[in-house]
């Protein structure tokens, strides 16, 4: 399919609550699962992505019952889950993908994944490694570093572990590895990534020590079933933040936003840049803070993007990048070759997509340098199938000189099914 988008004649103005948190959701599910008793999940992410996460603990006998934003789990835990008698299909899904590895590892199944073209291609060694030195066997296309996997799991070997990568989905692959182990597993990290399997794993009773970079859980935890809200995903409220910064006389306020400081790298960049950001009503939910954002339009300023912010943005760099070409001066992202990884090589497919769009970006080995005050003009775009990639180019059309097309709208269901409507709310008429 494409999707005709055309130019903004107005401003963006008013409320929005964005769907919930995709890797609180995709948690919230696993940890249900492993728990014993009932969880109530609110606000729960209906995209995709975190569909895929509910298969598959269907699949290992779990009881699910998902009406919309509500999922109910009725589990026993772990000891009374069964071995599928199909392969897993993952689908785009690299948090299914990873932190289901660190499951299956403990489990005395043998269990086959698979996922989509985009997912076959992302590494899996990074979780393989660590997950084979507890004692998992682990078996994949070529020497196990891609999909499709088999694992044949059981009882693991507690382990210390430095991931060489910083990445949330590897601490929580071993930390869900080590609920299955023999002793205390720790996770020690370079720089602090996305901590919600910490968050959670308190929220359902069980215990993780966290000190400083270095967290440690005990094996053979009985966790308990909860009742959880999911915040808004600040990666989706994203989108809506980098559209009310540029467009003349926008201003827009998220609600309900998910405010986790190891996720607000987004915020810090836009204020660097210039942007105008109120944050209020800062709360917490089910040990994650919450609050609510506006934002208005005014003048931006290139910045360089490095170090530990990039973690703590890593999945809104896309829409950072398009902001950036609307800023005065140069804009430069670095220590993000993690962007290669996701679900397209996010350094090219953001590079491919603004150059057709009529900017100016050029790629570096770990980021990209992005010349501001671009005029952006109408074209044929694809999102490769990669939903942030969608998304901003749908952002990037507000301000086009004329009509874009979008190749491949659907994509954006894996992680914002009612972008377009939610979008649309905020054009004033
Ligand atoms: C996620 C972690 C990040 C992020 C992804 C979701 C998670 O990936 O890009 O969208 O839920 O743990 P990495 O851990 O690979 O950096």
């Amino acid at each position: 399919m494409v999707k005709k988008l055309l130019p903004i004649q107005t401003c963006l103005t008013g409320k929005v609550t964005v769907p919930g948190d995709k890797s609180i959701s995709h948690r919230a599910i696993i940890f249900g699962a492993l728990s014993k008793g009932r969880t109530t999940i609110t606000h729960f992410l209906d995209g995709e992505d975190c569909l895929r996460t509910i298969h598959a603990f269907e699949a290992l006998g779990v009881t699910i019952r998902q009406e919309g934003q509500q999922v109910i789990i009725d589990s026993q835990g772990a000891d009374n889950f069964i071995e599928p008698t199909q392969p897993i299909y993952l689908g785009n899904s690299g948090t299914t993908a990873r932190l289901l590895l660190g499951v299956l590892a403990g489990l005395p199944f043998h269990i086959a994944l698979y996922g989509d073209e985009s997912l076959t291609r992302r590494p899996m060694d990074r979780v393989v490694q660590p997950l084979k030195q507890m004692g998992a066997q682990i078996d994949g296309r070529e020497n196990s570093k891609y999909l499709p996997i088999s694992v044949r799991g059981g009882a693991l070997q507690s382990i210390a572990f430095i991931p060489p990568v910083k990445s949330a989905q590897v601490k929580s692959a071993v930390l869900l590895a080590g609920l299955f182990g023999n002793g205390n597993t720790t996770v020690i990290e370079s720089t602090k990534t996305r901590d919600h399997t910490e968050n959670m794993i308190k929220a359902f009773s069980g215990n993780i020590s966290v000190q400083d970079n270095s967290i440690s859980v005990p094996s053979n935890q009985q966790l308990i079933g909860t009742t959880l809200a999911v915040p808004g995903d600040i990666s989706s409220a994203a989108f809506f933040l980098v559209a009310a910064a540029m467009v003349p006389n926008s201003k827009v306020t998220i609600e309900d936003v998910g405010l986790n400081p190891t996720r607000t790298g987004v915020i810090d960049v836009l204020q660097q840049m210039g942007a105008s950001i109120e944050v209020v009503e800062e709360r917490y939910i089910g040990g994650e803070a919450v609050g609510s954002i506006t934002i208005s339009s005014s003048t931006l300023h290139g910045i360089e993007i490095s170090g530990e912010v990039i973690p703590r943005m890593i999945d809104e760099i896309p829409i950072v990048a398009l902001l950036a070409t609307q800023a005065t001066g140069t804009t430069i992202i670095r220590d993000a070759e993690e962007l290669r990884y996701k679900e397209t090589d996010r350094i090219q497919t953001i590079i491919d997509t603004l150059t057709k769009l009529g900017a100016t970006v050029e790629a570096t080995t770990d980021g990209m340098i992005i010349s501001g005050e671009s005029t952006l003009s109408g074209a044929q775009v694809e999102a490769f199938g990669d939903h942030r990639i969608g998304m901003m180019i749908a952002v990037a059309s507000l301000i086009t000189e004329e009509e874009v097309t979008l190749v491949d709208p659907e994509c954006i269901n894996i992680s914002y099914p009612t972008f377009f409507e939610d979008l649309s709310q905020l054009i004033t008429s």
